[in-house]
């Protein structure tokens, strides 16, 4: 793939919920992620974030174009989808299934997709418990022996096992302790240098975003309404929205 090739194209995608009012959650929502390139989508709680995620990840339907490496998201079976895109969300103790061990849930993705032998995959478990920063001790352990960001770690873990090129983060650190959550913004740029992945990274924080990502787009109530080069946008904020977004926290410096 070459630098500039396309990962993911959002085209005029627009969502309802039907209920008993029907309410227009995503409209006309239009960008672009590069390969290699770390994406995020910021916005109030309500905006519509991961509404947009799930119509990605073959989650929920939508009306318009979503593209994933050229490739109508419509035309992927669930198989075909799992490999080119994967989730982390906000609770890893939702996510993952507590009586299992580490190395049998991050061998999982390999099992189902009959990738390698038995030694090949226990290798990949082995490269993978290093790249999410634990040692191969770890295998042993089941999951409520762990604490919330080594959690976290292994659901990233697992999601990478499949060398996806696109990782999308929903809001990924939010629900862990702050210095936690700093570790793992690291984890994902330390994956993002060494593996290319591109990331569309979920988040209600302005300065989060700007920290991970290359570009970012603002959503409010089902709109973008503000997309462009993380420093452009936390800098120099064109649309009301962003400017009451970043007014109400602390600014980096
Ligand atoms: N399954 C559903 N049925 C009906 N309405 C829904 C459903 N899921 C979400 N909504 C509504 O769609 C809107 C967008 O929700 P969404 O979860 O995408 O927001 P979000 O930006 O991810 O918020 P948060 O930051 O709190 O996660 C909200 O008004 C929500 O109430
Ligand atoms: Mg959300």
């Amino acid at each position: 793939m070459s630098k500039y090739e396309t990962v993911l194209e959002v085209k005029q995608v627009s969502n309802s919920y039907k209920g008993k009012l029907e309410k227009k959650v995503l409209k006309d929502i239009n960008f672009k992620i590069h390969k290699g390139e770390i994406f995020g989508l910021v916005g109030e709680s309500g905006s519509g974030k991961s509404t947009l995620a799930n119509a990605v990840l073959g989650i929920i339907d939508y009306n318009g174009e979503i593209l994933i490496g050229g490739k109508n998201r419509k035309d992927y079976n669930r198989r075909e989808l799992s490999k080119q895109v994967q989730a982390v969300f906000q609770d890893p103790t939702a996510s993952l299934n507590p009586a299992k061990k580490v190395g049998w849930l991050l061998e999982e993705p390999l099992r189902v997709h009959k990738r390698g032998s038995v030694s090949e995959r226990i290798r990949r478990v082995d490269e993978m418990l290093e790249l999410i920063g634990l040692d191969t001790t770890y295998k042993k352990r089941r999951i409520n022996e762990l604490s919330g960001g080594q959690k976290q770690r292994i659901c990233i873990g697992i999601a990478l096992m499949l060398e996806p090129d696109l990782l999308i983060a929903d809001e990924a650190t939010s629900a862990l302790d702050v210095s936690v959550g700093a570790q793992i913004l690291n984890l994902f740029k330390e994956l993002n240098e060494r593996l290319n992945t591109s990331m569309l990274f979920i988040s209600h924080n302005l300065n989060v975003v700007y920290w991970l990502c290359d570009r970012i787009a603002v959503m409010s109530s089902g709109e973008i309404v503000e997309c462009g080069e993380a420093q452009n946008i936390y800098y120099s904020p064109e649309h009301e929205y962003t400017q009451a977004l970043l007014s109400s926290i602390p600014k980096l410096s």
